[in-house]
């Protein structure tokens, strides 16, 4: 059974469509979420899932490889990054090649980068009158947003669209696509 964990900082309703995929399944199950905020929904998944939770400690996650030790301990295969707004420390990437995935709800290279997430990647594509919008699922290296893409899927953009509607339709590629393509990588 492969191991995958999951790093999250907010609501967690990508982590949920991963555990639902992976429910019954003899390929994979999530073993372990991680968040970096004590109160992010994505722990009370955690808690109604029975998946155990770890709230990471900022100073250690940033300056010692404890983390990297406890997915090697934990026999993880994959790590999915699903809205975890921090940067992910060289060591840790360095540990899992091609091994950690992230989703970003825009298409990358444009609207990617430090403080582009949530709203904020909606309003800028809106501003910029942008007539689609879309995911990209892509592997992380030690710069936001700029390893390899896995895959990319759009959405069109109309008039009527606000930061609202639009995240909307985002997040249903991502509910889509992320728990298919966790499983592909796992493989
Ligand atoms: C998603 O839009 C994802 O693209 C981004 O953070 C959001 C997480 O949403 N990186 P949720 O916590 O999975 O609902």
């Amino acid at each position: 059974m492969k191991k995958i964990a999951i790093f999250a900082s907010g609501t967690g309703s990508n982590a949920q469509k991963i555990i639902d995929h992976f429910r019954d399944s003899s390929l994979a199950t999530v073993h372990i979420i991680l968040s970096n905020k004590p109160d992010a929904g994505v722990l009370g998944i955690a808690a109604r899932e029975g998946i155990r939770a770890v709230v990471i400690d900022k100073e250690t996650f940033f300056r010692g490889d404890a983390y990297v030790k406890l997915l090697q301990e934990e026999g993880i295969d994959l790590v999915v990054l699903a809205g975890f707004l921090w940067k992910v420390p060289a060591n840790l990437v360095a540990a899992f090649p091609d091994r950690i995935i992230n989703i970003h709800p825009a298409l990358l290279p444009k609207y990617g980068g430090k403080g582009m997430y949530g709203h904020f990647v909606h309003e800028a594509v809106l501003a910029a009158g942008e007539k689609e919008s879309g995911i990209t699922i892509h592997f992380v290296n030690e710069r936001y947003d700029e390893g390899g893409i896995i895959l990319q899927e759009s959405c069109a953009i109309s008039a009527e669209d606000t930061p609202d509607t639009l995240a909307r339709k985002v997040q249903a590629l991502e509910h889509r696509w992320f728990p298919a393509i966790v499983e592909r990588l796992l493989k």
